[in-house]
């Protein structure tokens, strides 16, 4: 399957992508962790786009667009991909759009996950992630690792994002109101939406996520 995961800051995107990835046997290509992966690393990309993300606005179309069609360009995103935090405004959903018609291929599901404010500034505000591997993701309170500021997964050191500030958190809010929100009907007008609360617990989120999925296969 090719999908799509939209929702806002903290919605936990990152968290069900891994789930959804590993259910369905396809990668879970993250713009964010490509990013962030890119930073770690220092490289010229990381430098570029570390400015525009502690501020909290988006990438650049011209350096994001290259970068997520690169990653979709892999062997294992051949079959199938769960595209998480991209595209982000209509410019990137119309250029993939391009290219996947230039494949040949099409999306099957735009998954919109809906959380509300309060409880998102919650998830945020308490989030750890592993500074080895920026999609091993923690919660203080509710998803806290086994042992205080370790990665479960890989023993990494775990920190907070430094894009994680409530000023930069209210900014990234604005921005996925104003730019990313508008994908949301541009994919509707295909039919491709399917709405879920992300409300819950993380498991019980995950079953409502592939139900709506079956029901879009
Ligand atoms: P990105 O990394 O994509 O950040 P985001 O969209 O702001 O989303 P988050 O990673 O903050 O949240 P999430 O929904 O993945 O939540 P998570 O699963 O971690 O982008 C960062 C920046 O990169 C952007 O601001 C921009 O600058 C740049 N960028 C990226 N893509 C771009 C693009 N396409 N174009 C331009 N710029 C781009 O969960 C949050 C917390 O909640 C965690 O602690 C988790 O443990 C907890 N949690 C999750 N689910 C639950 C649950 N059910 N119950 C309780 N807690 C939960
Ligand atoms: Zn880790």
């Amino acid at each position: 399957m090719r999908i799509v995961l939209v929702g806002p800051p903290g919605a936990g995107k990152g968290t069900q992508a891994a789930f959804l990835a590993k259910n369905l046997s396809i990668p879970h290509i993250s713009t964010g962790d490509l990013f962030r992966s890119n930073i770690n690393q220092k490289t010229e990309l990381g430098k570029l786009a570390k400015s525009y993300m502690d501020a909290g606005n988006l990438v650049p179309d011209e350096v994001t667009i290259g970068m997520a069609r690169d990653r979709m360009e892999q062997p294992d995103a051949a079959n199938g991909f769960l595209l998480d935090g991209f595209p982000r405004n209509v410019s990137q959903a119309e250029s993939l759009d391009q290219a996947l018609k230039a494949d040949g291929v099409e999306l099957d599901a735009v998954l919109d996950l809906e959380v509300p404010e309060g409880e998102v500034v919650k998830r945020i505000a308490g989030r750890r992630i592993c500074r080895k591997d920026s999609s091993h993701v923690f919660h203080e309170s509710y998803s806290p690792p086994k042992k205080k500021g370790v990665c479960d997964v890989c023993g990494g050191e775990l920190y907070q994002r430094d894009d994680d500030t409530e000023e930069t958190v209210r900014k990234r809010l604005e921005v996925y109101h104003t730019q990313t929100e508008p994908i949301i009907d541009y994919y509707r007008a295909q039919g491709l939406v399917v709405t879920i609360s992300a409300l819950g617990k993380v498991d019980e989120v995950t079953k409502r996520a592939m139900e709506a999925l079956q029901r879009k296969d």
